[in-house]
């Protein structure tokens, strides 16, 4: 844990809170101009223009150059953790085959395959491009493994990344991500709540319940008995809602109060409202939108009913084989026509919020954990602008440099 001082920062952007924002809230960001930044054993002390910034600091200080200065970028949903690619796919959707999810058993039998060592180093190349790319807090899934050993080796996986990497990880039990061959539908969803939930619980391996409701995955019904056994076991429900169809998952999302329902390209509006109600964060995918060349969540309609967006990558070898946020931010501008400034709020503190960690993370101001992005641009709008420059100048973590553009 750091003690840095960043100073001449050219523009610091940032959103305030320790909670989600919602409405005209996502757009009142703290911008200030000639700015520094203050870290102090890893935490945020102060933030504010150059003029107070403090003279007599023992750290590190780093001179931004007259850059621009974001907090670190947080990415709420991945599924991090599988083997194998599923390119001959891709290709075949790329010549008009339509995406249904069947391919998550493919990568389900790689997955089980590979050995937890395996499993570790095909992750760490990931966290690192993300690492790059600003991204200093993730969420990760299991959801590949689909039986009970080899859903806890993926989950057992992402715990000793978290020991490794410098980046935040967050894990979430997907046990019931798709249908496994070898069991039985009922037999598969007893040993989910019997069986996984329990000893993920026990363990300490995960913080969140996660379930793919969706047509042809799991029925609002058996979403919700799934999701209330978790939390029965302390694991906050999470939903992967309304993908593929309309099922009424954003619903149950607002019944169960989730933290956070995903994907929502065909939420309905008494799913919308249902959201907006019970506080649920939506996260919005665009770039699965993008690469299933499906229509784009409606995200204009999500910000003015008041629910919560924030925007994630759902970084994974099928739907979306993106790990890069800052170029899912440009999606955000260019397809869900939400504003820079929405953007930004949505890929940190509401992002932050959708994983439960917008008490410590996803903003800069005093208190927070000193994570903060440096990007090469003088005007910070232009983050949403240059696609294919996801770079950043430099990047810490609890006050820590841990990427620095060569
Ligand atoms: O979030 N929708 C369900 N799960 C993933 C896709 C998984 C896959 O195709 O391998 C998603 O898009
Ligand atoms: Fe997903």
């Amino acid at each position: 844990m750091g003690d840095l001082l960043v100073v001449n920062i050219g523009e610091l952007v940032t959103p305030r809170g320790s909670g989600p924002l919602r409405g005209p809230a996502m757009s009142e960001l703290l911008r200030i101009r000639d700015a520094y930044v203050e870290i102090r054993e890893g935490k945020i002390a102060a933030v504010g223009p150059t003029g107070k910034a403090p003279r007599d600091f023992s750290g590190e200080v780093l001179d931004a150059g007259g850059r621009v200065v974001t907090p670190g970028l947080v990415d709420p949903h991945t599924h991090l953790v599988f083997a194998g690619s599923r390119v001959e796919e891709y290709l075949r959707r790329a010549r008009g085959e339509r995406y249904t999810g069947g391919g998550i058993l493919v990568t389900a039998e790689a997955t089980r395959k590979a050995s937890e060592e395996e499993l570790v180093e095909l992750s760490l190349s990931r966290l690192r491009k993300m690492l790059r790319c600003g991204v200093t807090t993730v969420e990760a899934k299991s959801g590949y493994g689909l039986a009970p050993e080899a859903e806890l080796k993926i989950l057992r996986t992402i715990k000793r990344l978290g020991e490794i990497v410098p980046q935040r990880l967050v894990p979430t039990f997907l046990g019931a991500h798709a249908f496994p061959p070898d069991y039985g539908r009922e037999e598969y969803i007893e040993l989910i709540v019997g069986e996984m939930i329990p000893h993920v619980a026990r363990e300490g391996l995960a913080r969140f319940c996660d379930v793919f409701c969706d047509k042809g995955f799991y029925t609002v019904d058996e979403a919700r008995r799934i999701l209330e056994e978790g939390r029965r076991h302390g694991l906050v429900p999470k939903l992967h809602a309304d993908e593929l169809a309309c099922v009424g998952a954003a619903e149950l999302a607002g019944e169960v109060g989730a933290v956070s329902a995903d994907h929502l390209l065909h939420v309905s509006d008494p799913g919308i409202m249902a959201m907006a109600e019970a506080g649920t964060v939506a996260v919005l995918l665009p770039g699965t939108a993008f690469v299933i060349d499906e229509p784009y969540p409606p995200a204009r309609k999500l910000v003015e009913a008041g629910v919560p967006v924030a925007l994630s990558t759902d970084f994974n070898p099928g739907s979306s084989p993106v790990l890069s946020l800052p170029f899912v931010m440009r999606l955000g501008v260019l397809k869900l026509k939400l504003s820079p400034e929405e953007c930004l709020c949505a890929a940190t503190l509401n992002a932050a919020a959708a994983v439960g960690l917008a008490g410590e993370v996803g903003s800069l101001e005093p208190g927070k954990s000193g994570d903060l992005v440096i990007w090469d641009l003088k005007d910070w709008r232009e983050l949403f602008y240059w696609f294919g420059d996801d770079l950043a100048f430099r990047v810490a973590i609890g006050g820590e440099v841990v990427w620095a553009s060569p």
